[in-house]
């Protein structure tokens, strides 16, 4: 039986045990590390670019980028500091202001990585939104922020022109590609391989506590929540980046998650940056045979990639993988849903390495429960809190930890690393639901072995997680009812074999309307362009009514039981409010 299997690993982590590490733990371990506190800024941008430089990296390696179409770029830690001086100056030069909310809207192209940097340099908040949203989701999350100004490409800018005139804080539509465009009024354009290159800009003075990115995340209930991040997470950042995915001076490390979500930022930016490691971007989508081949020709060292990416390499076998040479791999870490120990065998076979289940959310900014380097992997398992994170499994009543191993319970985290976002944009209330009894609570369900390893068993809510990224049941249902055949709708999650989950729709339809698979593919569509192809529904079943509670309100839940062959309850008790 693969999962009580324990795999031993031999091999040190970069900088000593998880126990010797667990023993006399406090953040400023990286604070120390950084330079923090010798009078140098705070500022994220300064410790990704400048401190590098000063380290006297300026000429190794930043990015190593590769495009779909096959072009390629390579920027040293001097280039980007320079460009983004560049890009901070010519924002500040539009009249963005400090604490401004500046959406990136692009594709994995070199300008998003060096913008990244370049906002944080001059005070503006990151709003990074994933470049295949369609203008639905862009339009709720652009307005929630209030956001000031997009920098996009020009293969997306007819999805901003559409909704530009709902939006009456977006002033400056910032175009890095656009060559030949015949701009309109309010937009501008900004060529990174034009722009005059600055040896100074004026750093923002960020504290510890000045607001850095908004990420956007769904939750179960209303639109989707602006997860608020501040400079300090740079500490808890840099230190898990260090000590779980063992990042040392030499490698190649590669992210293939995109910035649109938290793991492209906190390590697909932060983590591999604030280390003065070379990083590698790949901007083009799955291919097994891209994937190794990117691999082989980068000499990537540390992978972090995601159950859903690992499920689909292993359709295509050990033999792809084989006719590589992959022999520069040294650690792989996966995150974003539960890694099945299938994955983590297979991946020894084909790799000669196991992955390492990592579990963390947007809220918390940093990697909290992981299989650290060194430390045995219980395959199946998500591993141990990392030091200076105290994690326990609750009562879901009492809200107490549960005091015997292997009772499934809430995943409570102590609050107080620097990392946990310090709240939600607009709604603090939300935020407050998130922390009773001294813990934040995840909303994740686990249960912990006698050894302190945590095993997750699922979410405590409605939310779909669908190949690691979290898609929101009501912005489903509101986009679904903008569709004239729709009466009532409920998106509930459907198990997949590679995807984890997908997006399910339940549809009562408008008298005169039939069902139909003409209209079912129309309905899939309508939302696939309105959200984006993660929400689109992957089916949808038409039904002359959907389960309420007393009060009229969807019961999401007998859908889903349905859907995964579990019981569905009391129902008496589940249509209560
Ligand atoms: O349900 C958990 C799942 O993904 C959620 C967080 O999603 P998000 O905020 O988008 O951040 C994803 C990347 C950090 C969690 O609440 N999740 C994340 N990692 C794991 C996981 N579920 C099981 N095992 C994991 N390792």
């Amino acid at each position: 039986m693969y999962a009580t299997e324990i795999l031993e690993e031999k091999r040190l982590c970069n900088i000593g045990s998880y126990e010797e590490r667990l023993g006399g733990f406090n953040w400023a371990i990286a604070e120390k590390e950084m330079g923090w506190g010798r009078g140098d800024p705070l500022n994220i941008g300064w410790h990704l670019t400048d401190r590098i430089c000063r380290l006297g990296l300026a000429r190794k390696p930043a990015l190593l980028w590769e495009g779909s179409d096959g072009r390629e770029r390579t920027y040293t830690f001097g280039d980007l500091r320079l460009l983004s001086n560049a890009v901070a100056a010519a924002l500040s030069r539009l009249g963005l202001q400090p604490s401004e909310r500046v959406c990136l809207f692009l594709d994995r192209v070199p300008e998003l990585y060096i913008a990244f940097v370049g906002i944080l340099k001059m005070g503006g908040i990151v709003q990074p939104l994933f470049s295949a949203f369609g203008e639905e989701s862009l339009l709720t999350r652009l307005l929630d922020a209030g956001t000031a100004a997009v920098l996009t490409q020009k293969k997306h800018l007819g999805k901003l022109r559409r909704i530009r005139a709902r939006l009456p804080a977006l002033r400056t539509i910032v175009v890095v590609d656009a060559e030949g465009l015949a701009l309109k009024d309010g937009e501008v354009a900004l060529d990174l391989d034009s722009e005059p290159r600055l040896e100074r800009f004026p750093l923002f003075p960020a504290t510890a506590e000045t607001p850095s990115i908004l990420h956007y995340t769904s939750g179960t209930t209303g639109q989707p929540k602006g997860a608020q991040h501040v400079h300090h997470s740079l500490v808890s950042q840099y230190l898990t980046a260090k000590w779980v995915l063992d990042l040392r001076s030499d490698d190649v490390y590669w992210c293939n998650a995109d910035p649109g979500w938290v793991t492209g930022t906190s390590y697909g930016i932060i983590g591999p940056w604030s280390n003065g490691v070379t990083q590698a971007v790949l901007d083009s989508g799955f291919g097994a045979d891209r994937w190794y081949g990117f691999i082989e020709r980068r000499r990537i060292s540390v992978w972090y990639s995601a159950p859903t990416a690992i499920r689909l390499l292993m359709r295509e076998g050990t033999q792809t993988a084989k006719r590589h040479d992959l022999s520069s791999l040294r650690h792989l870490a996966s995150v974003g849903e539960p890694l099945n120990p299938e994955a983590v065998h297979w991946s020894r076979e084909a790799f000669g390495l196991p992955f390492h289940d990592t579990y963390w959310q947007t809220e918390t900014g940093c990697i909290v429960i992981s299989n650290y380097p060194g430390m045995p992997v219980k395959p199946g398992s998500m591993g141990k809190p990392f030091p200076g994170i105290a994690a326990a499994v609750l009562d879901p009543t009492t809200l107490e930890p549960h005091r015997e191993p292997g009772r499934v319970g809430v995943i409570g985290l102590r609050p107080g690393w620097p990392s946990m976002i310090r709240g939600y944009w607009n709604n603090p209330d939300g935020y407050a639901k998130k922390f009773a009894n001294g813990w934040y609570l995840t909303g994740d369900r686990a249960t912990v072995d006698a050894d302190g390893y945590f095993w997750f068993v699922g979410r405590d809510d409605d939310v779909i997680n669908t190949g690691g990224h979290l898609v929101g049941p009501f912005e489903v249902e509101s986009a679904l009812l903008e569709h004239p055949a729709v009466a009532e709708s409920a998106a509930v999650a459907k198990p997949h074999p590679v995807n984890m989950e997908v997006v399910k729709a339940f549809i009562a339809l408008k008298p005169g309307f039939t069902p139909g698979p003409d209209l079912e593919i129309e309905i899939m569509n309508f939302v696939r362009k309105r959200l984006s192809p993660i929400a689109m529904p992957q089916e949808i079943a038409f039904v002359a009514s959907l389960p309420r509670t007393r009060s009229g309100k969807i019961v999401r839940r007998v859908l889903r039981a349905a859907e995964w062959g579990e019981p569905v309850g009391d129902l008496s008790t589940l249509m209560e409010d």
